[in-house]
């Protein structure tokens, strides 16, 4: 089969404009997470004690703090070994406004690219009901220790596919999923539809601040040029990695074949199109923001 094209290396697109949504075409999106959840599932150096995927008690805790500016939520163990006490490898999160604490609490939360399940595992703690969705085997494995909803599931088929799922959610999150997807508008109009009247929906999607620099940019030409095995693509996360415990940010980055970064007043733009309201940026005055997080509340 022909590689896809590209939109950075074949048209020199890196920022998202929603006149592009139809002009690429899907990938394999089973895949190009999959070994990353792998590598947690077996503790690889790089892929655990990482903010970006893990699910012991004090990560969770520091979710928590990140989304509602409560600490120490869960009664964490005493024995806090030196992995968990060196906890921030991966960045942590400033969000202003937060969330109530008793926001989650009895809702019905669905979780779209769940990933190894932290977002899962963090709103379940706070109470909600969670149906945890993705297309990666293993992130699906891993969400699945700790969630009985768990189900595989392409967000791209929820429009026509799945009506089951529409206006489904209370609450709907969808971190870190769109802009890593051939058509992110198309992609947000689908996680949307899962929102019912008078839900709330939480995406995070990437700015055009990081992953728009010459680092990024240059490390992922270089990455798909020459990165072919599986052992190739991880021994060049490594080396580029500041540090080999933050390999799974380098990976996550570079395995993507699409990496948008997107415009904060395009995805604001997005939620308006879609029927929500209240419409907040709530990482605006974050320093170095590597991306927008936005929630917005779908009219009744
Ligand atoms: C960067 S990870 C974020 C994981 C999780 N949301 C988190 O914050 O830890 C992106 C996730 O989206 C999933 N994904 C990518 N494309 C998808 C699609 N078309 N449908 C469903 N999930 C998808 C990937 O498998 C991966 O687990």
């Amino acid at each position: 089969m022909a590689t896809p094209r590209n939109p950075h290396f074949d048209d020199n697109r890196v920022v998202w404009s929603d006149e592009y949504s139809g002009h690429y075409v899907p990938i394999a999106y089973d895949v190009q997470f999959d070994e990353q959840w792998r590598l947690f599932l077996e503790r690889a150096i790089g892929f655990r004690d990482h903010t970006g995927v893990e699910i012991s008690d004090n990560f969770i805790n520091d979710r928590i703090f990140e989304l509602t500016g409560v600490r120490d939520y869960i009664v964490a163990s005493q024995n806090i070994d030196e992995a968990e006490q060196n906890r921030d490898i991966g960045g942590k999160l400033y969000l202003d406004p937060k969330f109530p604490i008793d926001f989650f609490q009895g809702k019905r939360c669905l979780d779209i690219g769940c990933g190894a399940g932290r977002w899962t595992k963090t709103l379940k703690t706070l109470g909600a009901h969670v149906k945890s969705t993705d297309v990666s085997r293993h992130g699906l494995a891993s969400t699945r220790r700790i969630n009985d909803d768990v189900e595989e599931l392409n967000l791209f088929d929820i429009l026509e596919k799945r009506a089951d799922l529409h206006g489904y959610a209370d609450f709907t999150l969808c971190w870190g999923v769109l802009m890593c997807t051939h058509d992110p508008y198309l992609a947000f109009r689908n996680v949307a539809a899962t929102v019912k009247p008078g839900g709330d929906l939480y995406i995070m999607v990437y700015a055009p601040t990081y992953h728009a620099s010459d680092f990024v940019l240059n490390s992922r030409r270089r990455f798909h040029q020459q990165a072919r095995t599986n052992e190739q693509k991880l021994a060049f996360a490594y080396e580029i990695s500041n540090r080999p415990e933050n390999a799974i940010n380098l990976l996550d980055m570079l395995n993507t074949f699409y990496n948008w970064v997107i415009p904060k007043d395009v995805a604001v733009g997005w939620f308006e199109q879609q029927g929500f309201e209240d419409i907040t940026v709530l990482n605006l005055h974050e320093p170095h923001n590597c991306g927008w997080h936005i929630k917005g509340h779908k009219k009744s």
